[in-house]
């Protein structure tokens, strides 16, 4: 069974449906740890009610940024894990973790890359770009991290309609839902070897 490692930063929805996903046997792997940058984050607790095991790794427990690529490099390998999901995780990833697990780090990004990606590209500022922007479509794309915000190679993507009277708000709503089942399934697809990543 491959072990997942979940990054989490807020309140965990992706999160939890990639547990309730494993849970359920549409994602054949289990998720093993789960590491927050924010020890507030609503996902260390609803992740620590399915006894998943956590951490808070961040600014103050290692304020050196490569103290703390160091502790999440050695963290999720202590757990043996296989993939690296980010979601809604907002920092940078560290060059150890990068080179440790090279092409095995995936990102959920609530648009269409490379539309509306990028430094302060997350949550609803995302989707007030959009708006602003005059898009009839926006969507959802998971992709491999590399040492950029939002730019690694393109898993999947799903589009999502602009409706004329979307606020951020309701446009996040929507495209929430269709995060929740598109990481599900892209997750499920690199497992069962449809979607072809080299280290997994
Ligand atoms: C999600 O919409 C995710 O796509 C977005 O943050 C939200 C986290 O929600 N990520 C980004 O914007 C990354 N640049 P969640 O904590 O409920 O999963």
């Amino acid at each position: 069974m491959k072990k997942l490692g979940i990054l989490v930063s807020g309140r965990g929805s992706n999160m939890m449906a990639i547990i309730n996903a494993c849970e359920q046997g549409a994602i054949s792997a289990e998720v093993e740890l789960v590491i927050s940058n924010n020890k507030d984050s609503l996902a260390l607790v609803l992740a620590q009610e399915k006894n998943i095991e956590t951490a808070y790794l961040g600014s103050s427990t290692h304020p050196d940024l490569e103290a703390l690529d160091n502790a999440m490099n050695e963290a999720l390998i202590a757990h043996d894990i296989d993939l690296v999901l980010l979601a809604g995780y907002m920092k940078k990833i560290g060059p150890k973790m990068l080179a440790s697990f090279k092409g095995r780090i995936i990102n959920i990004h609530p648009s269409l890359l490379p539309r509306h990606g990028g430094q302060g590209m997350y949550g609803l500022n995302v989707h007030r770009a959009v708006i602003d922007a005059g898009d009839k479509e926006t969507g959802v794309t998971i992709h491999l991290v590399d040492g950029e915000y939002d730019k690694g190679a393109i898993l999947a993507q799903k589009a999502v309609a602009v409706a004329a009277d979307d606020t951020p708000e309701s446009l996040a709503a929507r495209v929430l839902k269709v995060e929740h089942v598109l990481f599900a399934e892209t997750i499920q697809k690199i497992i069962d070897g449809s979607i072809i990543l080299p280290g997994v």
